[in-house]
């Protein structure tokens, strides 16, 4: 087979800067060594997240120009709303500003305290967004999932033996709904299968509890699903969304990720008690419901947008560039979530440095080291993220120390993953040195994106 090339050539270019080590070294301690907190002017390769950080098309840029910012009523909202229920078959559709949005709104309309909300692995927004209203948020991913080395098709499933004895433990009425998160950002952005959308459903039919898909990643999932599930492979990406759609009762999506633009979310749903409740709470917190914190010309662009996603070239092209560096970090021996996942590379921080325990966060370790090494910036997912403290205060890491390499869509070129490869080379001779850190401030909620370390 050919090499898989990128299904658009470029026509716009942005600058990228590469500054020193030395200023790399300054900006991370002017930044309290969390790179979140960097200017990113001050990043050459920026891995940080895969959401809004796309390049749009030339017909997406077309069609902002299209975009009607009436308050009320714009032409723009029915496009969306179109393209939105072609995908979904949903009766009801939200605009949102991002994917949080839809999920507050989900919170706060349907959760009451001390509820519980399991999921295969919950986001750490929807995670903050179920805790917020007093409710406990369960990850139930399947054991496969949380065995980085394994290789398996859907490591991305949810246990569904787990998800009845939750549901036994905890009572139906305790439980609003249950969530699917496709494809499992937490877990390494590995697919959850139809088969087990499926069985999921059948499940909770039986208690006559509502499934709601967090659907930030649908088209990479339906791509995954048409390569790996026997029974797909003649189907279009768009039949094979619209029948994960079907087994939901609404959904939550960041347009961010493969709505393939800068901001934007949606909630969409089938039932009209609910759907009344989102509208409430929709005028109240993002405005009208016909563009709910979005302008005009974002609705234009995401109704072209989710299409794109959905374009089969675009996706083969999109999983060869996980899968490039994949191959790469497979020759220089670099330990990674196996398979590698649809929008990013899940390196396992935990076996690149042994010799950082979980509480002295090994992947903040690994996050700055390629920040420092090659201006590369990239995202824990470990025990800053996820780790939480018990009933005695006492700290907990969390199952997995991972560090994303979130690949923006349609952002960089070989050349560039070359690169990134060339720095991880560099670093695996200085790994054994690297030292680990200790928070010195942080936060109530979601502390990653704010907190302080110092170097241990
Ligand atoms: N759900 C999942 C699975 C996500 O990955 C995200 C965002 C959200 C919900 C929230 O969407 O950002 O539009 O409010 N993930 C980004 C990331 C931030 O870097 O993975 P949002």
């Amino acid at each position: 087979m050919k090499t898989i090339i990128e299904p658009f050539r470029i026509k716009v270019t942005e600058p990228l800067q590469i500054i020193s080590k030395e200023k790399r070294k300054e900006a991370l301690k002017k930044a309290h060594n969390n790179v979140f907190l960097l200017n990113s002017e001050d990043c050459s390769i920026d891995l940080l997240t895969d959401s809004g950080t796309g390049a749009m098309s030339t017909k997406q840029w077309a069609a902002m120009m299209l975009g009607d910012e009436s308050y009320a009523g714009s032409p723009s909202f029915r496009r969306f709303e179109n393209t939105v229920k072609e995908i979904t078959g949903m009766k009801y559709v939200f605009p949102t500003h991002q994917g949080r949005a839809a999920e507050g709104i989900l919170a706060v309309t349907r959760i009451k305290k001390g509820d519980v909300i399991p999921n295969n692995s919950h986001f750490d927004t929807t995670r903050a967004n179920i805790e917020f209203v007093g409710a406990k948020a369960l990850d139930l991913i399947c054991p496969e999932g949380l065995d980085n080395a394994r290789e398996a098709p859907f490591k991305g499933n949810i246990d569904t033996k787990k998800l009845e004895s939750v549901i036994k433990e905890y009572g139906k009425e305790n439980i609003p709904f249950v969530m699917l998160t496709v494809t499992n950002n937490t877990s390494g952005g590995q697919p959850a299968s139809m088969k087990n959308i499926r069985d999921t459903k059948v499940i909770l039919q039986n208690y006559n509890i509502p499934l709601v898909i967090d659907v930030c990643r649908f088209a990479e999932n339906a791509y995954f699903i048409k390569q790996r599930e026997t029974g797909y492979k003649e189907k279009s990406l768009l039949e094979i969304a619209r029948e994960m759609f079907k087994y939901a009762d609404a959904a939550t999506m960041s347009l961010k990720k493969d709505g393939l633009v800068n901001i934007g979310g949606f909630l969409v749903c089938n039932d009209d008690e609910w759907a009344e409740d989102f509208k409430n709470a929709l005028i109240l917190r993002e405005g009208f419901i016909t563009y709910g914190g979005l302008a005009g010309r974002d609705l234009e662009a995401a109704s072209v947008g989710l299409m794109e996603a959905l374009d089969s070239d675009y996706q083969q092209y999109r999983h060869a560039t996980v899968q490039y560096l994949a191959k790469a970090m497979d020759q220089y021996k670099i330990p990674y979530v196996k398979p590698v996942g649809g929008h990013a590379v899940f390196i396992d921080a935990r076996a690149f440095i042994p010799h950082i325990k979980p509480l002295e966060y090994p992947g903040i370790a690994l996050v700055n080291a390629l920040y420092i090494s090659g201006g590369i910036r990239s995202v824990e997912l470990g025990s800053v993220m996820f780790g939480h403290y018990d009933n005695s205060g006492t700290e907990q890491p969390a199952p997995l120390e991972l560090v994303r390499l979130a690949i923006p869509r349609r952002v960089y070129t070989q050349s560039h993953f070359d690169y990134i490869v060339e720095v991880f080379q560099e670093l695996k001779d200085e790994v054994r040195q690297l030292k680990g850190y200790k928070i010195t401030y942080q936060p109530k909620f979601l502390r990653h994106f704010t907190c302080h370390f110092e170097s241990l």
